[in-house]
């Protein structure tokens, strides 16, 4: 007999689906390779080092689609509006940051199905962490 909390093990998680922690750990150093080199998000970036921030990049997407909560673990609540707050986020920076995902995600090659959860949510996630409405050119 099965139970019903077996069916749900038999349920990859979304992690799982897209190859758990080595999917992450590409997907995050394509996208900071990317900003590495993005004349308007590189110089945004507190650290010399992107290698601090590639590491919790990668633990919060791991955690945020059901891989191990070290992300949490090490930086508790993640909080990501409140911790983009001191950087000036408008619409260029955010559709800087989209394009450079874009590129990285590309480089998944992932199934269809997955690619646009994954996308649909860090396109959303993207427009949230937005905190100045306008860019100044516009005034
Ligand atoms: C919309 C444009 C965005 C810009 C310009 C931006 C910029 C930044 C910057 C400058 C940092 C500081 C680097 C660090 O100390 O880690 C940072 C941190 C971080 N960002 Fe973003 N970000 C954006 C959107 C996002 C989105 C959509 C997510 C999640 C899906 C995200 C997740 C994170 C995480 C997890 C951290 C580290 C937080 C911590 O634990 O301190 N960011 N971001």
């Amino acid at each position: 007999m099965t139970s019903p909390a077996d069916a749900d093990r038999t349920q990859p998680t979304f992690f799982e689906a897209v190859g758990g922690e080595p999917t992450f750990r590409r997907l995050v150093a394509e996208f900071y390779a990317g900003i590495a080199a993005d004349p308007l998000l590189r110089p945004m970036y507190p650290e010399e080092d992107l290698g601090p921030a590639t590491e919790r990049m990668t633990l919060f997407l791991m955690q945020y689609w059901g891989g191990p909560n070290t992300y949490s673990a090490q930086r508790g609540h993640p909080r990501l509006r409140m911790r983009h707050a001191p950087f000036r986020i408008g619409p260029a920076e955010r559709d800087a940051w989209l394009r450079n995902m874009r590129r990285a995600v590309d480089t998944l090659d992932l199934p269809p199905d997955l690619d646009t959860t994954l996308w649909d949510y860090l396109e959303r996630a993207a427009y949230f962490m937005v905190n100045v409405m306008e860019d100044p050119a516009v005034h």
